[in-house]
């Protein structure tokens, strides 16, 4: 059986580990309801998970991979729900969530057997829908305008057709540049057994499928449900193991327990992200000791770029390129880091100088993106 590393999902608002669900809901008694009434000693919310785990049935601890397509993930502290959707968890912080949309699926499904407990999560609900008009988030424009992109999928301005990633046939030297990118990534994962990696703002998600069928256990995470079901699709009949899994969520709530990963990779698409000292804080938490992050993005000049300024004005979204100057203060809070730039170049023997400087290696510069590795250092 395929375990799953959706297992480690962790709550966003409390950091419980969370519990799956899957619809229908069964009692594994006929007389097994929710309570209609809270009784003095017996509070409903604290003990939720107790009544979930004593009268309905819940797949292993461990989620097996694609077998339930609907479903809640629930945290047994706050009573959070989480809905996963034709296998897709999505599991947001509660201002950048659908309410609308989640409580439709809520209502969608088949209640007859106990409507009190319907109630019960419809009310964790407005609970959750009143908190979210407390939470501060400067970047939320940003965000909705990436999780709103629906309708843009199809402009060739954007990144290209997502049922062929990373294949472009209208414009085959980006599709080219994309390959090289990552070769040299993989180069930089250090991948040689078999590991667990977070692809993070994986869109399509084609690295992540090409990580997957080269023999990794890969999240694909990315705050845009649209891009992640255009990739689902894509893949649909791979076989189980030779696919990623797919999640969204916000890189700066990333909702795994700590130590997870061997790896994450960022590929062109930290520079998207609007809170990067938060979104490193969170991968950083999620990051085994001695694995690494590698970021693959555009220099400090792209916001300045005239196709990264329509794309702005166009989609309302962010393009902010980095510096090592800038990685390295995205990086000071983060304990036992050692951040580099990574020069990959291509140099001839009629080329080969004694001495490397920076000039000859951006003229020399293999595709036009930098690399840049933050190990995390076994204490
Ligand atoms: C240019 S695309 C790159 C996608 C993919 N890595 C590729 O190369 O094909 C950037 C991706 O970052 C995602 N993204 C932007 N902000 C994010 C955030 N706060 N959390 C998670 N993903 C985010 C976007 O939704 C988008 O899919
Ligand atoms: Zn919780």
């Amino acid at each position: 059986m395929e375990l799953s590393l959706l297992a480690h999902l962790c709550c966003i608002n409390c950091a419980y580990k969370l519990k799956f669900w899957p619809f229908p809901f069964q009692l594994k008694s006929k007389h097994s309801f929710f309570p209609k009434k809270n009784n003095k000693n017996n509070n409903k919310e604290e003990n939720f998970s107790n009544w979930l785990n004593k009268y309905y049935l819940s797949p292993d601890q461990e989620v097996n991979r694609k077998i339930y397509r609907n479903g809640l993930f629930i945290c047994p502290n706050c009573s959070r729900w989480y809905p996963v959707i034709n296998y897709i968890p999505e599991i947001l912080p509660d201002h950048l969530r659908d309410w609308g949309r989640d409580l439709a699926f809520l209502e969608k499904q088949k209640w007859q057997l106990d409507s009190g407990l319907k109630k019960f999560l419809i009310q964790v609900a407005h609970k959750a829908k009143f908190n979210a008009k407390s939470i501060i988030d400067s970047g939320l424009k940003f965000k909705k305008a990436e999780m709103n992109i629906k309708d843009k999928v199809d402009d060739p301005l954007f990144f290209g057709p997502g049922y062929l990633a990373p294949f472009n046939p209208q414009n085959p030297e980006f599709t080219r540049q994309l390959i090289r990118r990552f070769g040299q990534v993989i180069y930089l994962l250090e991948l040689q057994n078999p590991v667990t990696i977070l692809d993070v703002g994986a869109g399509y998600a084609w690295t992540s499928e090409w990580l997957a069928k080269a023999g990794h256990n890969v999240i694909a995470l990315d705050i845009c449900r649209t891009y992640l079901e255009i990739g689902a699709k894509r893949m649909m009949n791979l076989p189980l193991p030779l696919q990623p899994e797919l999640l969204v969520a916000d890189v700066e709530a990333v909702p795994f327990q700590g130590n997870i990963f061997d790896a994450i990779l960022c590929f062109d698409a930290f520079h998207h992200v609007p809170d990067r000292k938060k979104a490193l804080r969170h991968l950083w938490r999620t990051l085994k000791p001695g694995g690494q992050i590698v970021l693959a993005e555009p220099g400090p000049q792209h916001e300045k770029e005239p196709s990264s300024i329509k794309v702005m004005e166009k989609f309302g979204i962010l393009e902010k390129g980095m510096s090592l100057e800038d990685v390295q203060s995205y990086a000071e809070d983060l304990e036992n880091a050692e951040i580099k730039q990574v020069y990959i170049v291509k140099v001839d023997n009629d080329e080969i100088k004694p001495v490397l400087f920076p000039a000859s290696l951006k003229a020399h510069k293999f595709t036009d993106c930098n690399y840049y590795v933050i190990r995390k250092h076994q204490r």
